[in-house]
């Protein structure tokens, strides 16, 4: 399988992918809302509600909001999403009620979210991918995700993303217990003698 990397001016990173399992050319591209086109974030919209995520203002509002879309082509076509996730105040405090966990805004900055991959491209790890490239623009700040207890690949993939879980899970919507997963902040870096 070859793999590379390039850079475009915009600050869209691409990973080109000709596998053997797969006749496609996949690319991996992450960028900030507004480096995408109206069509493509209404496309990312569309996944994300592929994936069960209730759709209105406050999709449209958290998407625009990202500090960072992730976005999975395959053949040219947007197939996968990511997104990390500037939550608002009123919701980041309601988590940390239901969950007992505090999720103060200047310690844990982001939420990731709106995973979805269309089901003919899953089961190879593309999630780990597309988590893994979100979560290099987190700056090492801390992070949280919210996730259905009974959605075990998603929590499984978070798990290996060093996401564990917290707090106690709550119950919305219809039956839906969700439980809290979060991600400390990096440590530093030292140098061989662990200055
Ligand atoms: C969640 C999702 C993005 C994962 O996609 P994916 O990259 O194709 O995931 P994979 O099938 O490769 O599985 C990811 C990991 O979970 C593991 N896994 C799969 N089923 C599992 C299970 N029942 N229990 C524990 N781990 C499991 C896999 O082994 C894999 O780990 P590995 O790569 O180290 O082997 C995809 O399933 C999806 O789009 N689901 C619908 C939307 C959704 O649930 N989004 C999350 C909302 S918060």
């Amino acid at each position: 399988m070859a793999i590379w990397r390039t850079s475009t001016p915009l600050g869209v990173t691409a990973e080109h992918c000709y596998g053997a399992k797969m006749a496609s050319k996949i690319e991996i591209k992450a960028a900030t809302p507004d480096a995408f086109s109206d069509s493509d974030r209404a496309r990312f919209r569309d996944l994300v509600i592929m994936g069960g995520e209730v759709g209105g203002a406050i999709l449209e509002e958290n998407i625009a909001n990202a500090r960072v879309l992730v976005t999975l082509w395959a053949d040219g076509v947007m197939r996968g999403v990511v997104a990390l996730k500037r939550p608002r105040d009123s919701y980041r405090k309601k988590v940390a009620g239901w969950t007992g966990v505090a999720l103060p805004k200047p310690e844990v900055p982001y939420e990731l979210g709106y995973v979805f991959i269309e089901s003919d491209l899953q089961g190879v790890g593309w999630s780990h991918r597309l988590i893994a490239e979100a979560l290099a623009h987190t700056d090492g700040a801390a992070i949280f995700s919210t996730v259905r207890t009974d959605n075990a690949r998603m929590r499984a993939t978070l798990g290996k993303a060093g996401f564990a879980a917290a707090g106690k899970p709550y119950v919305r919507g219809l039956n839906r217990e969700i439980g809290l997963l979060t991600r400390p902040r990096a440590l530093p870096s030292v140098d061989a003698e662990g200055r």
